[in-house]
């Protein structure tokens, strides 16, 4: 049954339709370790979602959990509406609607590509849908050629045209481009994502690459320890990070410790909004959003440069502030500023603001001081 009509679960009940995948409180432990612990996820029908997280973190565990390939232990699973997965119910792999691509393509080689895409379309695959699903992905008249003379990217489409032909409820990417060098990757994970939105199917992805899982689906699940840490839009998990280690995951970040009271929290960069925290807190603040001039704001803080690492398009100062503190700002790659330069830093852009955790992440060293020990910068205020 299709995401577009309501349907009835195993208890009776009705799902809403515009549900592509829910996971509620999913478990899976092989022996005495926990893969999945307890993952929830929703994205609606037709929605695409990357899912990112350390390795070992439970990523595939999960996708082979939402295919029908393991039996949980414990959760439910909701696809295009319909429960294929909860304690009284469980729906084989080929009858859940599910088209799966994985990193090595796993293609057939003794088969032509037309071969290979008709493949989950029963005995006598419809020729009309094979160029439908090859059209998709950009390979129109390739039917006949055989799978072993098509470049990564070739084949990798036509995994993809495999999985789409069925018409899916739903496609599970287990890091489709992670085979691929790095401009073929990066052509083909906007393609393709274009070709999903294009098909209407929900998608979920995989991988390991942060500007990849940003770029390219709108909802991205960090996963940790066998749960979803935080699903959101990129911007909300990039720049509302709901942890530390969130923030610390997903990016470079500084953290200053603040006071908040009364809705505002105050650190060395000034002041800033604090939503109900209160008390100790950090201050998270992306390298991009501490600005830096010969004169700022009032709140502004007195800083050195301390290093500089330009990259044309931008560049990274690392600042000692008053403190001690040394953060890094990263800017355009012009004006150029220099070690030794006196400036202002204040914070211009997002930022957040979390109640202090002491050590909910390993105290690692910041942005800036990795810069300051590379640099072996000794012009230090
Ligand atoms: N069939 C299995 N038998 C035993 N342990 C398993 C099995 N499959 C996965 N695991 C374990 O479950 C945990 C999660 O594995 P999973 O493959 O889901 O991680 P992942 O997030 O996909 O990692 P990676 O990013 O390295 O691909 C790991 O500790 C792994 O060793
Ligand atoms: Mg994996």
């Amino acid at each position: 049954m299709s995401a577009a009509t309501a349907n009835r679960n195993g208890n009776g009940a009705f799902t809403p339709p515009c549900v592509g995948l829910r996971l509620h409180g999913l478990r899976k432990s092989f022996g005495a370790v926990r893969a999945v612990d307890g993952a929830d996820l929703e994205l609606r029908a037709g929605g695409t979602c990357s899912v990112l997280g350390p390795s070992g973190c439970g990523k595939t565990t999960t996708l082979r959990l939402i295919a029908g390939l393991e039996r949980p232990d414990a959760g439910e699973i909701v696809v295009g509406g319909r429960v294929v997965s909860s304690a009284d119910r469980f729906v084989p792999a080929e009858q859940r609607r599910i088209g799966m691509v994985f990193q090595d393509y796993a293609l057939f080689p003794h088969l032509d590509v037309a071969g290979n895409v008709g493949y989950g379309l029963g005995r006598k695959p419809d020729g009309g849908r094979i160029r439908e699903a090859l059209e998709l992905v950009g390979l129109t008249g390739s039917e006949k050629r055989p799978v072993h003379e098509l470049s990564g990217g070739q084949q990798q489409r036509v995994a993809l045209a495999r999985a789409l032909a069925p018409t899916p409820d739903l496609v599970l990417l287990d890091e489709p481009f992670s085979n691929l060098d790095a401009s073929l990757r990066d052509r083909l994970r906007q393609e393709v994502s274009q070709i999903l939105r294009t098909a209407g199917v929900t998608a979920l992805f995989v991988t390991h690459d942060q500007e990849e899982a940003m770029s390219i689906a709108e909802t991205v699940a960090v996963m940790r320890d066998g749960r979803v840490e935080q699903a959101g839009t990129p911007e909300e998990v990039y720049l509302r990070p709901a942890s530390r280690w969130m923030a610390e995951f997903l990016g470079d970040i500084e953290v200053l410790p603040g006071d908040a009271a009364d809705g505002r929290a105050s650190c060395e960069l000034g002041s800033l909004p604090a939503g109900d925290v209160s008390g100790d807190c950090d201050v998270l603040v992306r390298p991009e959003s501490v600005a830096i001039g010969v004169s700022g704001p009032s709140s502004a803080a007195h800083a050195k440069v301390v290093s500089r690492r330009f990259f044309g398009h931008d560049q990274l100062v690392g600042l000692r502030l008053e403190s001690g503190q040394v953060i890094c700002s990263r800017r355009l790659g012009f004006p150029a500023w220099h070690p030794g330069d006196r400036v202002q830093a204040w914070i211009e852009g997002p930022a957040e603001v979390l109640p202090r955790t002491n050590g909910g992440s390993p105290p690692g060293r910041s942005v800036a001081e990795q810069q300051v020990a590379v640099a072996h910068d000794d012009d230090v205020a």
